[in-house]
């Protein structure tokens, strides 16, 4: 199986979560895209959908999928979402695709986080993948200063605005050996809306796509 086998493995493994007639979350990316297309191949009727995303909320609205707003809902059940990176302890670094805010404020919302994703996203320590830092436009610079002193290398991701109107940097290179102690720090400096890494509140469940089948960690 090549990657995107294993992304659409997983992606219908993740069905298992759904409960019928009910309003899920869910997150943003390719491997996303494979859950929502095994959903509408499925035929479970859900209510709706809280998005993560304006391109997750254009594929499920494509699809049929009634999509609202997570002030209608309140808490949420599940939360179904990928990951750049995760680690033994279901920690994770989201925002390869810029919607790491969105995809924060609904992990929180919901019970249960199931993280989908294939074997290569899987690490030792999370790191090696850039880490993504929405900011707020004015403080870019600002907050880049302070990521340096903070020991990493930030790189802004230009021509890329997010949903929410704001710019992301990629850090290179941070020490990431106490993500949660990390996560606070960066989620301190001001200018930042949010950072990628999910260690605060990390999946409930990593569903891993491998050679030999779904794993869960
Ligand atoms: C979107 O901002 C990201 O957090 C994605 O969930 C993550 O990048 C995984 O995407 P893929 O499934 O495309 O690898």
């Amino acid at each position: 199986m090549n990657q995107d086998d294993l992304k659409r493995l997983v992606g219908e493994a993740a069905l298992e979560y759904v409960q019928p007639d009910s309003i899920i979350g869910v997150g943003t990316g390719s491997t996303v895209n494979c859950f929502i297309e095994a959903l509408l191949k499925s035929r479970i009727h859900i209510e709706a959908a809280v998005s993560s995303s304006e391109a997750t909320t254009a594929l499920l609205q494509a699809g049929g999928i009634r999509v609202v707003d997570l002030n209608q809902t309140g808490g949420l059940d599940v939360y179904i979402d990928g990951a750049d990176e995760f680690d033994v302890h279901r920690r994770l670094i989201k925002g390869g695709g810029g919607a790491l805010t969105r995809e924060k404020i609904v992990a929180a919302a919901s019970k249960k986080f199931v993280c989908i994703a294939d074997q290569s996203k899987k690490v030792g320590v999370l790191g090696a993948f850039p880490l993504p830092i929405e900011v707020i436009p004015l403080a870019r610079s600002l907050v880049a200063r302070q990521l340096v002193a903070l020991g990493g290398q930030p790189e802004w991701r230009q021509g890329f605005t997010t949903d929410n109107g704001n710019w992301i940097l990629d850090v290179h290179n941070m020490d990431l050996v106490d993500p949660v102690a990390m996560e606070k720090t960066i989620n301190n400096l001001a200018g930042v809306v949010t950072c990628g890494l999910f260690a605060m509140r990390p999946a409930d469940l990593v569903l891993m796509s491998t050679q030999e089948g779904i794993k869960q960690i």
